[in-house]
């Protein structure tokens, strides 16, 4: 039995080019980078600022928006290398393939299947939030069966997945230009937030800046750190331990820029491109991460924040009620393109394993007219509307952000190996000071995913053994690597 079957980089360079599995080439680096800051800017800065800044880090959020802005820096260094040498949809699954064999790269995928499904509905459900808000300001609202903190049936959410999926399905570019407009706006409201309000900024609001460790709530039982329960710490918030722990979840605002790699395929010069695209979108959003966290905690003390729209309140705590309004309408504006984005990752991540067979290979068929994945793009519509519809998330933002950081571990580590495997593949990006770069990156993640709730690691480790049940059941048995294919394929 092998499970740790490799397959080829050529191989994959060549299953891309089989006409009923192609996907269109039309992305430049700047549909790339404007897919990226799509993505990337959410939920993260819109709505976790001011919770982890009220519970766990206060004004030196902003700190920790540095600590995990510098590794995820690591990490797209890494990914960077990769998706210049294997310019092949699927991202980390792919890579992995090509480098750690069969079963690690099904690991991923499965680990990405969760990271995607469960952030697109965690923030469909904060854009319904906003979006009954907003709807709710101008005197139209919502009944709370169907939208509010706790409805039956969250409509709004449900809504907002089936028209991005229809927007899918109809075409990768029509989806980055519907995409650009949503990412203006946002990027507009996001530099409004920065430039009007360091007009209310008060220098008293930052002392203290790191505040004293505390036992709270917030981390007591199953929610304290996991590093703290190895150690034996006594779980607290705030001090230096707060500021990590808050880098830990803050780290869910930077997600995003992987999933530019999942768009190679259909890059129209994929080697130069999407590294562009990877390492510009992160740069652009650190810088405004720390600039919109260091004026927020400045405009209003970190234990009055909001936590359910920081952004926006902090304008009406210092009197501008309309320019909130302004940036409620950016935030829905924000996380549309989130979810968009979140989507079409979801979208090729599967479609790469269906084709390999590790998942039903009908489901890897390009729709002739629109040129997109359009049948596996529907069946993840729907279960993304019914998590978004039916289930309370809670903190599921951890979960999300430990698969990633997983992905990302696994991704550094295989950069090491492909330079050992493979040293002849055109490189046309490379990792700079390799191991030692992507070593670094592995022990830094590692040294996030520590920082996450006990609970988040459990619930992840029955996802994660749900997958391996899945991969002996079904994709060991069906996987192309399996049947010999035929020569031309080969
Ligand atoms: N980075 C994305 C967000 O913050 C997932 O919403």
């Amino acid at each position: 039995m092998d499970i740790f079957r490799t397959k080829t980089v050529e191989q994959s360079i060549r299953d891309t080019e089989a006409p009923e599995h192609q996907l269109r080439k039309r992305l430049s680096a700047v549909d790339l980078t404007v897919f990226g800051i799509g993505v990337i800017v959410g939920t993260g800065i819109f709505v976790l600022t001011g919770q982890v800044a009220k519970e766990l880090s206060g004004p030196a959020v902003a700190i920790s928006f540095v600590i995990a802005g510098v590794v995820c820096g690591l990490a797209a260094l890494c990914y960077a290398e990769f998706a210049s040498t294997i310019p092949v949809a699927g991202s980390a699954y792919t890579f992995s393939f090509a480098t750690l064999g069969e079963f690690p790269a099904w690991v991923i995928g499965w680990d990405l299947l969760l990271e995607l499904a469960l952030a697109a509905a965690v923030v469909s459900v904060g854009w319904s939030g906003y979006f009954a808000s907003m709807l709710n300001s101008i005197g139209i609202p919502l009944p709370a069966a169907i939208a509010g903190e706790d409805p039956v049936v969250n409509v709004p959410a449900i809504l907002i997945v089936a028209i991005l999926t229809t927007i899918l399905v109809a075409g990768i570019k029509l989806s980055s230009r519907v995409n650009l407009i949503l990412v203006i706006t946002k990027l507009a409201v996001v530099l409004l937030v920065i430039v009007a309000g360091l007009f209310f900024v008060r220098a008293a609001n930052y002392t203290p800046f790191i505040p004293e460790a505390v036992p709270t709530a917030r981390v007591e039982g199953l929610n304290a750190p996991l590093i703290q329960l190895l150690f034996g710490i006594t779980p607290v918030a705030f001090g230096w331990i707060g500021v990590f722990s808050a880098a830990a979840i803050v780290f869910f605002a930077f997600i995003g820029f992987d999933i530019v790699a999942t768009a190679a395929e259909e890059t129209i010069e994929p080697q130069r491109d999407v590294p562009r695209g990877i390492l510009g979108s992160l740069a652009i959003c650190t810088f405004l991460y720390v600039a919109v966290s260091l004026v927020v905690v400045g405009m209003q003390r970190y234990t009055q924040l909001s936590t359910a729209a920081p952004l926006s309140d902090a304008f009406t705590s210092v009197g501008h009620p309309w320019l909130a309004t302004i940036i409620s309408v950016g935030a829905i504006a924000g996380l549309t393109t989130v979810v968009l984005v979140l989507l079409l990752g979801q979208t090729r991540v599967l479609f790469a394993m269906s084709r390999d067979g590790l998942m039903p290979r009908k489901l890897a068929k390009v729709h002739p007219h629109f040129g997109t994945p359009a049948r596996l793009t529907i069946v993840i519509g729907v279960v993304t509307m019914a998590l978004a519809g039916f289930v309370s998330f809670g903190e599921l933002a951890e979960l999300v952000n430990i698969g990633t950081l997983f992905a990302f571990v696994v991704v550094s580590a295989g950069v090491v190996v492909l330079r050992r495997t493979r040293p002849d593949l055109p490189r046309a990006f490379r990792t700079p000071l390799v191991p030692l770069l992507p070593i670094l990156s592995v022990l830094a993640c590692l040294y996030l995913m520590l920082n996450l709730p006990v609970e988040t690691w459990l619930r992840f480790v029955i996802w994660m053994v749900i997958g391996v049940v899945f991969y002996f059941g079904y994709g060991y048995r069906h996987s192309r690597s399996v049947a010999p294919l035929p020569k031309a394929t080969r």
